[in-house]
């Protein structure tokens, strides 16, 4: 079959992997490629273990995969064959130098530009979809600027805005697309291009296009202002422990304000994930680049309240039951960053049970997802873990709970028949405030929710 246009993608992650089977799945007249230098990676693509979980991604790949959409490792070859070129490696903090903790670390793309560079024989549009500071492209450009002949590259910026746990959602059906570009005649012909391959099932109202600085930066605040709404109301959360308030009563009727809205204002144990984080720290780094620093100050208080939310939390455990772990078994429901994901990158869970280990505690770790990942996280770790899938096993004998992650699953549980096989006096730690806390009080628990009164069978002992 000839296809219509041959895209590429490089970097086979989170987000190369499913937002390349959207685009085969919306367009089967374009043949869709995606390379990794991590070759287990690829295979995992090719085989039916994939190596994302998503609701909804492995039917749309049985679908289209050899059909129109390949993962292949020959990124010299398939850079040859392509002529749009999507980069979606990963850009983590940098972890040295000039910047270390805060600013990006743009070695992987930096590498993947001059590969392009090196194998393409002919003109190509590279966008950039990894998140990255602003003025990247300019980088980009310059490296690529040098090629011989008359190959010519543009570079778009096209960022993701979707979030992992509802990834296939938010591509099928997105808020909007953004597209950058250079505002000159080549620039604007290459954002036509990109804008044609979305419209093929977004609305033309949300794909939004811009110049290309203010494509690169508006994921960034759009990370920015996501993770300071969930560091808002946990900050909130105190003052409610203290003040007898509830923070579910304020979310709600804060969130009713229609110029507020009622979304990401759930107290909990904080924000985790690969983006919020990195890109705040990075937004933050740029602020004090630029000689901003009381900007950079403002936003950095986001990541600040996000550590101190899990400090309290654990604080607050080892305070209620009795000022010692030591020996004691706490079994950590949820090892996610969120629901429906088994992603485990900046989990509050892993520097919660840390901290518990560091006590002495044993723990026990139970995820319907993220088992193979919270075994990586935790493998330097000398402490008692045990990893138990089945929430009811996992829980037998232990003196607490703390629930970490928001999964559907630990809504729905046996609470009763968890609170007989557990020693007695049995504690939750509800950090997600998803669970039914009257009723787990009722049946015998101790209850402890976050930004609202606990429920104690102790006598004289306030609730937080
Ligand atoms: N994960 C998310 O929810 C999300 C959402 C929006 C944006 N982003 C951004 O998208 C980018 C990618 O994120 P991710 O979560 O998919 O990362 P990831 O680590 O899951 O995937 C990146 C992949 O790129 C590959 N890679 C690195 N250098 C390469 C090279 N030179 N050639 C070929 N492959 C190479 C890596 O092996 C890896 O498999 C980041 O900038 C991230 O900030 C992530």
């Amino acid at each position: 079959m000839k296809f219509k246009k041959k895209i590429l993608c490089i970097g086979a992650g989170y987000v190369g992997g499913p937002t390349m089977a959207m685009i085969a799945h919306k367009c089967p007249d374009y043949r869709v490629t995606v390379v990794d230098i991590n070759h287990e990676r690829i295979d995992a693509w090719n085989s039916s273990e994939l190596p994302v979980y998503e609701p909804g991604l492995a039917a749309i790949i049985k679908k289209t995969r050899g059909k129109n959409l390949f993962f292949d490792k020959d990124i010299a070859g398939q850079i040859k064959e392509n002529d749009i070129i999507f980069v979606s490696v990963n850009t983590p903090t940098k972890t040295f130098g000039a910047g270390a903790g805060m600013a990006s670390d743009l070695q992987f793309l930096e590498k993947t530009a001059r590969e392009i560079l090196k194998y393409s024989q002919s003109s190509k549009i590279i966008i950039e979809k990894s998140t990255l500071p602003v003025k990247t492209a300019l980088a980009m450009e310059r490296i690529l600027s040098s090629a011989k002949g008359k190959i010519s590259f543009e570079v778009l910026s096209n960022p993701e805005f979707m979030a992992e746990g509802s990834a296939m959602k938010d591509l099928e059906n997105p808020d909007r697309v953004l597209i950058g570009s250079r505002e000159t005649i080549s620039g604007l012909k290459a954002r036509k291009e990109l804008v044609e391959i979305y419209a093929r099932w977004v609305p033309k109202e949300k794909i939004i296009t811009s110049n290309i600085w203010s494509s690169e930066l508006s994921k960034l605040v759009a990370n920015a202002f996501l993770a300071q709404r969930v560091s808002s109301i946990n900050s909130i959360s105190v003052l409610c422990e203290i003040a007898d308030a509830d923070v579910s009563e304020v979310a709600r009727a804060v969130g009713l304000d229609s110029r507020i809205g009622g979304k990401f204002l759930n107290a909990g144990i904080g924000f985790g994930g690969s983006c919020f984080k990195k890109d705040i720290l990075n937004l933050v780094y740029l602020c004090r680049f630029y000689g901003l620093p009381e900007v950079a100050d403002y936003w950095e208080s986001v990541v600040k309240i996000n550590k101190y939310q899990q400090e309290r939390f654990i604080l607050h455990i080892l305070s209620t039951m009795f000022n010692t772990l030591a020996g004691k078994k706490i079994c950590i429901l949820g090892f996610s960053f969120k629901a429906n994901t088994g992603d485990t990158r900046e989990s509050p869970a892993i520097y919660i049970t840390r901290r518990l280990l560091a006590e002495c505690a044993d723990v026990v770790i139970s995820d319907p997802k993220a088992m193979g990942n919270a075994a990586l996280d935790l493998a330097d770790e000398a402490g008692e873990i045990s990893y138990i899938k089945n929430p009811y096993e996992a829980v037998q004998g232990c003196h607490a709970i703390a629930i970490l992650t928001d999964w559907d699953l630990y809504k729905k549980l046996d609470y009763k028949k968890i609170y007989q096989s557990m020693v007695k006096p049995a504690f939750i730690f509800d950090g997600r405030n998803i669970i039914d806390h009257k009723k787990c009080f009722e049946i015998g628990f101790n209850v402890y929710p976050i930004g609202k009164p606990g429920l104690s069978h102790f006598k004289n002992q306030p609730g937080i």
